[in-house]
């Protein structure tokens, strides 16, 4: 018989697009290690995400939020947990320009209130996953590495940057052993259509225009989904207590060529782009330096982004049910308040 588990972590935010890819990494992968999956279920959250994994005895799903101090105490205490990992966020920058308040109730007091839970029962480990955006943009060359000044441009990135501060303060003045993780733009299966590539398949797939913001010239890092999940599971392990990583695979593409990359992998016309009036204050290009972990933990990136692309454009076409229930529910709505009339008109 296996061994049964020896320790338990707290995954907060497991029911979203990487939580889930990582929860369902430490069950499969990680023998020695039960998960505690703590959820709010907010718009993004979703069970259908862990239905495969849900009834796995190494793994606790609890409905409830990051905000609400007792429980987090209570779920420590009851599973003696032995380090807490924060995924749970408000994660779309479109959202955080339309709403940025609950940008700051979640990722800023509930990181905050998740802090003070940690110290205060002396977890071994906090791990916050926070994101390349808090660096703000980059012009036509460099990229950003650890040492590169903060200076968010969005609420939401102003907020994930604000979280930071709350961790290192945490790190600084209690000695709570603290690690960030700042990471480039994900894509895989389970990720909410609100998002570009998801957003694009899925309009791909029903025949609707894509809308590509202002020039489509924007630049961002991507990298496949279980990657970033190794990654973080590597630092959690092997990180140095106090130190920032980033995580990025060196896969700039210009938003309209991924665009084109997924019309081609779902033999779709290119007359489905259609360009949009720009986000405000978008931001230009992002780009990870990712030589620390490489160096220090040994992390490499190991699913190229033509490999990573024609997986995830598969996996939505396999998963057309699980699409459909969140695109007939409020996403609707959302869709049309964010998309109707912003065409452009050359
Ligand atoms: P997501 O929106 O898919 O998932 C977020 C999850 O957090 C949802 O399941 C939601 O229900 C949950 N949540 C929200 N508020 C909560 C609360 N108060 N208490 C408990 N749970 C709550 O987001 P994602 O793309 O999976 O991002 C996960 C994390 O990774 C975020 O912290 C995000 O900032 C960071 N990140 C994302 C990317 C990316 O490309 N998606 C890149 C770098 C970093
Ligand atoms: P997104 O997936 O929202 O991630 P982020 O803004 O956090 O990088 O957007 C990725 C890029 O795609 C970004 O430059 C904005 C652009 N974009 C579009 O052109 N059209 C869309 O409908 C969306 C959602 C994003």
């Amino acid at each position: 018989m296996a061994d049964a588990p020896k320790r338990t972590i707290l995954v907060t935010g497991g029911a979203g697009f990487i939580g889930s890819n990582f929860v369902r990494f430490i069950l499969k992968r990680v023998q020695d290690v039960r998960v505690v999956n703590l959820d709010a279920l907010t718009y993004s959250g979703n069970l259908a995400n862990l239905s495969d994994v849900l009834s796995v005895p190494r793994h606790t799903f609890v409905k409830g939020s990051i905000n609400d101090a007792h429980l987090i105490a209570d779920l420590i205490d009851a599973h003696a947990v032995e380090g807490i990992i924060n995924f749970a966020a408000e994660s779309h920058v479109d959202r955080s320009i339309d709403s940025p308040a609950i940008f700051v109730e979640t990722n800023v007091a509930g990181t905050q209130a998740l802090l003070a839970a940690a110290h205060e029962a002396r977890v071994s480990r906090f791990v916050q996953i926070s994101t390349d955006e808090v660096y703000g943009s980059l012009g036509p060359e460099g990229m950003f590495r650890e040492d590169t000044p903060v200076q968010p441009n969005s609420p939401y990135s102003a907020s994930k940057a604000a979280a930071d501060h709350f961790v290192h303060a945490y790190r600084h003045t209690y000695g709570l052993n603290t690690i960030v993780t700042r990471c480039s733009n994900n894509y895989g299966p389970y990720q909410f259509p609100e998002k570009m590539i998801p957003l694009m398949i899925h309009n791909a797939l029903t025949g609707k225009p894509l809308p590509v913001y202002g020039d489509g010239l924007h630049v961002r890092d991507w990298l496949y989904v279980a990657d970033h999940c190794r990654a973080v599971w590597e630092v959690y392990e092997k990180g140095t207590a106090g130190n920032v990583y980033n995580i990025g695979g060196n896969n700039e593409h210009t938003n309209l060529d991924v665009v084109r990359t997924i019309l081609r992998c779902l033999n779709k016309p290119e007359s489905l782009i259609q360009f949009v009036k720009d986000r405000p204050g978008h931001d230009r290009r992002y780009a990870i330096d990712a030589s620390r972990i490489r160096r220090d933990i040994g992390w490499e990136p190991s699913i190229d982004f033509e490999t990573g692309i024609k997986r995830t454009v598969e996996w939505y076409c396999e998963h057309r049910e699980w699409l459909q229930t969140i695109v007939s529910g409020d996403y609707q709505k959302y869709y049309d308040r964010m998309y109707s009339g912003r065409e452009m008109t050359a």
